[in-house]
């Protein structure tokens, strides 16, 4: 295998990462789930994950822990702040730090921009950003194009639309910021309101060409190989009645579906409240799930590079 580029590292955001290191992770992606349970289990025997979510999570709590354990290793942290001795005062620092001293990488889920890069000026091992506020959610956007990748056999030359809320979706941004490394078209669409914001246009409109739109129109919907859709981030909208305007404006359903081209892809980081139907999810389009199962194998792979500079 290449050189490793990955060796205790903080994954923090994803323009922290370029292409050269997608085609590492996507390489070690794929060959640990060529290897026998017994070998696969000695990569991280002894090491320890640990982390702390101050926000709900299912997929990324859960798909670490069991990729931590399909590696050998072992994971201690806290789901519920609520049980920790942050309720006894106790600062996000110190909390940090002491997660730090237990293991030996640190996942961190936490409501506020720029918590994960604060924790690595406290964390003593390697920071994991688990979702950042509605900055950055890395690990998502490496399996999301993993799974674009493993599907298509490509990413160059792809349309791909990113359906929802894209103002406060974390997950939005660290999958602009990934895709600007490929040479591909990327087309928003959203209500004005849900809009992404200026300053990542700015950040990657000279990367990609990057069109936006009010709707998910027929016309669109003939060029997409991708379809993207988030979910209204209800949790960050400051208003309930402006959530309620728009919640439901773009469900993905069959009628969609027959709009599009045959072989589009559905992805969505879930979970989904509303914005896809579930009468499509035993199509061929509907890749949400596979997408998710793919999470834990490529934070199998993340976690034994993080952890080892020579893990095979
Ligand atoms: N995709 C994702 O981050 O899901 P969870 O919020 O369930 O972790």
């Amino acid at each position: 295998m290449a050189k490793n580029r990955f060796f205790n590292r903080n994954v923090v955001s994803i323009r922290d990462f370029d292409r050269d290191d997608f085609s590492y992770l996507f390489d070690v992606t794929d060959k640990i789930q060529t290897l026998k349970s017994k070998e696969r289990g000695e990569i991280a025997k002894g090491l320890i994950l640990g982390y702390i979510f101050y926000e709900y999570s299912t997929r990324t709590r859960l798909s670490f822990e069991s990729a931590m354990s399909s590696i050998g290793g072992r994971s201690l942290g806290i789901s519920d702040v609520d049980s920790s001795s942050i309720m006894k005062g106790e600062s996000y620092a110190d909390t940090i730090k002491t997660i730090s001293l237990y293991s030996d990488v640190v996942l961190i889920r936490h409501p506020s921009d720029g918590s994960s890069r604060y924790a690595c000026e406290i964390s003593q091992k390697p920071v994991i950003n688990g979702g950042s506020g509605s900055e950055e959610h890395p690990t998502q956007a490496m399996l999301d194009i993993y799974t674009i990748f493993k599907e298509k056999k490509k990413i160059d030359g792809l349309s791909i639309g990113i359906v929802g809320d894209l103002k406060y979706g974390r997950t939005v941004y660290s999958l602009i910021y990934a895709l600007s490394n490929y040479n591909v078209d990327i087309h928003l669409v959203s209500p004005a309101v849900l809009r992404i914001r200026s300053e990542s246009i700015y950040d990657i409109s000279h990367k990609v060409n990057m069109q936006q739109h009010l709707e998910l129109s027929d016309d669109l919907l003939q060029k997409l190989d991708i379809i993207y859709v988030t979910r209204i981030q209800r949790e960050r909208f400051p208003d309930l009645q402006e959530y309620k305007k728009i919640q439901g404006l773009y469900t993905i359903d069959e009628n969609i579906l027959k709009k599009s081209k045959p072989n589009v892809s559905i992805l969505h980081p879930l979970p989904r409240v509303d914005e896809i139907s579930p009468s499509i999810d035993n199509t061929v389009n509907a890749l949400y799930f596979k997408q998710a199962a793919y999470g834990k194998e490529l934070r199998a792979a993340l976690l034994s590079i993080l952890l080892h500079e020579n893990p095979f």
